[in-house]
């Protein structure tokens, strides 16, 4: 049985009550100094578009890295799940589509970083508290090491440009599955995959690659649901891979 917690909340894991004031100065504190340049996502297309730093391997960039794990795994807009999409029904008012929204909803703790709900959710062991909620899997160990080290490198809003992003030499293994496996997995795996399709599998995903959902809700084509379905467009660069490797005939390669 969950514990009853004094907010009220029905799931009580993320207690908001109190930290308001202490996250605010902690955060306002952080950002006079900002060392990083502003996000511009002017050409990239969305969510990860790339900043103009380049990307530091020992930096955690909250555009490219974090915010696509918070879309996969606890954005899911389907009705009746209460996913923290928006911040209304039953989600203790916490929406995770932005670095604003995160923010605002009270559960990044910037000074005491591991106390962060944010990171005792994705951590509780009982399941009627973790998140993302059961038949959902937990985050992998690797998703949740890049969430604690943002975490400790100060919760900033941070982008970098990637230069690595290949159209030359795009295969379902080096390419395709990793990138569905970070920004499609957790709406698209676990216990009860939206849409009945687990992407994770590359037959299923050779069957909406062939019969062309894959490329019309990437491009959020009219009349095709909006994939991903929250945080905007996919860069231009990843939606490129994916047309790249259907026009190929989507190989298992
Ligand atoms: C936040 C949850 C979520 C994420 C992330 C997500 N999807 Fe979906 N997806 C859904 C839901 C819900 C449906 C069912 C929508 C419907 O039938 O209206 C769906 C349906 C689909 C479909 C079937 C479309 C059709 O025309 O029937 C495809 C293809 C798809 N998703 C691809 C993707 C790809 C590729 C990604 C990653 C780039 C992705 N999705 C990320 C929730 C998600």
């Amino acid at each position: 049985m969950p514990t009853p917690r004094a907010n009220g909340s029905r799931n009580g894991w993320f207690r908001s009550g109190g930290l308001l004031l202490v996250t605010v100065l902690a955060f306002s504190a952080c950002v006079h100094e900002p060392p990083f340049a502003p996000v511009d996502d002017s050409g990239g297309g969305g969510n990860g578009g790339g900043g103009e730093n380049p990307c530091d391997p020992n930096t955690v960039y909250f555009e490219q890295q974090v915010l696509p794990i918070l879309l996969s795994n606890c954005t899911n807009p389907a009705p009746g799940l209460n996913c923290h999409h928006t911040a209304n029904g039953n989600n203790d008012r916490i929406q995770l589509t932005s670095y604003a929204a995160l923010m605002n909803s009270d559960i990044i703790r910037v000074n005491r970083p591991l106390d962060s709900d944010l990171w005792e959710a994705i951590n509780d062991t009982d399941p009627d508290d973790r998140m993302p909620r059961p038949p959902q899997n937990p985050l992998t160990a690797d998703q949740k090491d890049l969430i604690r080290r943002w975490l400790l490198q100060g919760s900033q809003n941070n982008s970098c440009a990637e230069s690595g992003c290949d159209t030359l030499n795009v295969t379902y293994s080096g390419t395709i599955a990793p990138l569905v496996a970070q920004r499609c997995g957790g709406c698209h795996g676990g216990g009860s995959p939206q849409g009945g399709l687990n992407l994770g599998s590359w037959t299923t995903l050779n069957a909406v690659a062939s019969d062309g959902r894959l490329a019309r809700s990437i491009r959020h084509q009219p009349g095709a649901p909006a994939m991903p379905p929250s945080g905007g467009m996919l860069p231009d660069c990843r939606i490129r891979q994916f047309l790249i490797w259907i026009d190929a005939g989507a190989p298992n390669n």
